[in-house]
């Protein structure tokens, strides 16, 4: 008898210990962000957010920036080396898939995907890996919607508007993206010959600026334009080569995705250009609720939803403000 009450006291006390061991140790957990485009104003906000659950929680967030394969293999590497426990990642290359996965285990990390979801050889969705991306192809299908209305609104002739798209289609969110995109365009009769494509060999202004060249220059006859893509960026490449052709803003119609301070520069210009709008997406929920999700993973064993997909919202010069504010940015 004396011996079941015992253990019965002795399991209690443990059971207590782990429990607020788990609410003190706070400080003991360290998480890493590890992001492809350190200097991309979207994957700084991300950081911005994510910084703010750990100050909220009182964990520890290591920031890294990986451009390329090796360096987030690294990444991973040094997370572990310094007793990390979890890493989220937006990963260069989406086919490290399986050896970001194996990297991961290897250093006893728990793993989690932010905005580019790894695949495997045969580019299937890792499924098992919890992820939080945007529903691209809704999104893009709002940057249609927004182009096709602006079409209507500037009383163009469709059938005479030239669209450049700006791609990157290794990357499944980029490709769902623009496919989104040219899905609305087509339904309200735009041309498929009209659309062309351009891709960028980086996620980023100056490339989707040099292959938006390209196109503009072999379809010097087209006179309308408008420029969708992956991303803010992406977008005000096209725009910026459009300015180079000679075209005026009342000609162009860009609409981004994004919503962060690349756009937001642009609408407080004091004259309209042909970025027209951008979708604003939440650098909140990627950065603030990744980071906590993994927060409870490592502190309590609740592992996150295996898929969040985040909404977007439209923005122009006149609206971003307000929709900033609703978003909580
Ligand atoms: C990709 C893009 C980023 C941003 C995020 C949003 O990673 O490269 O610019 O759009 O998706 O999820």
């Amino acid at each position: 008898m004396r011996l079941w009450k015992n253990l019965i006291v002795a399991c209690a006390v443990s059971l207590l210990s782990a429990f607020s061991a788990s609410a003190a140790d706070a400080k003991d957990v360290k998480i890493g962000f590890v992001v492809k485009q350190p200097e991309e104003p979207w994957f700084q906000d991300e950081w911005k957010f994510a910084d703010a659950a750990a100050k909220e929680k009182g964990f520890t967030l290591v920031k890294i920036g990986a451009e390329d394969g090796e360096k987030a293999l690294a990444a991973i590497d040094n997370l572990g080396a310094q007793g990390a426990q979890g890493v989220i990642i937006c990963t260069p290359d989406v086919k490290l898939g399986p050896g970001l996965v194996a990297r991961a285990n290897a250093n006893q990390l728990k793993l989690m995907t932010v905005d580019d979801r790894l695949v495997d050889s045969k580019g299937r969705p890792l499924e098992k890996v919890p992820h939080m991306g945007i529903s691209a192809t809704k999104i893009g299908e709002a940057v249609g919607q927004a182009i096709v209305d602006q079409i209507k609104a500037r009383g163009w002739n469709m059938k005479e508007v030239g669209a450049i798209r700006v791609s990157y289609d290794q990357l499944p969110t980029a490709k769902e993206r623009v496919e989104g995109a040219i899905s609305v365009l087509k339904k309200n009769g735009f041309l498929a010959q009209n659309i062309f494509d351009a891709p960028q060999s980086k996620t980023d202004t100056e490339a989707a600026l040099n292959a938006a060249n390209v196109v503009l220059n072999k379809n010097a006859g087209l006179k309308k334009w408008v420029a969708f893509g992956l991303n803010d960026e992406a977008v005000l490449g096209a725009v910026r080569a459009t300015e180079t052709a000679g075209l005026k803003a009342a000609d162009v119609v860009g609409i981004g995705i994004g919503g962060s301070d690349a756009s937001i520069n642009e609408f407080k210009k004091s004259a309209p250009t042909g970025f027209y709008g951008s979708i604003i997406i939440s650098p909140k929920r990627h950065g603030y609720e990744t980071a906590l999700n993994m927060f409870n993973w490592v502190s309590t064993g609740k592992e996150p939803e295996k898929l969040i997909l985040t909404s977007g919202e439209l923005a122009t010069r006149d609206t971003y403000k307000d929709v900033r504010k609703q978003l909580g940015l």
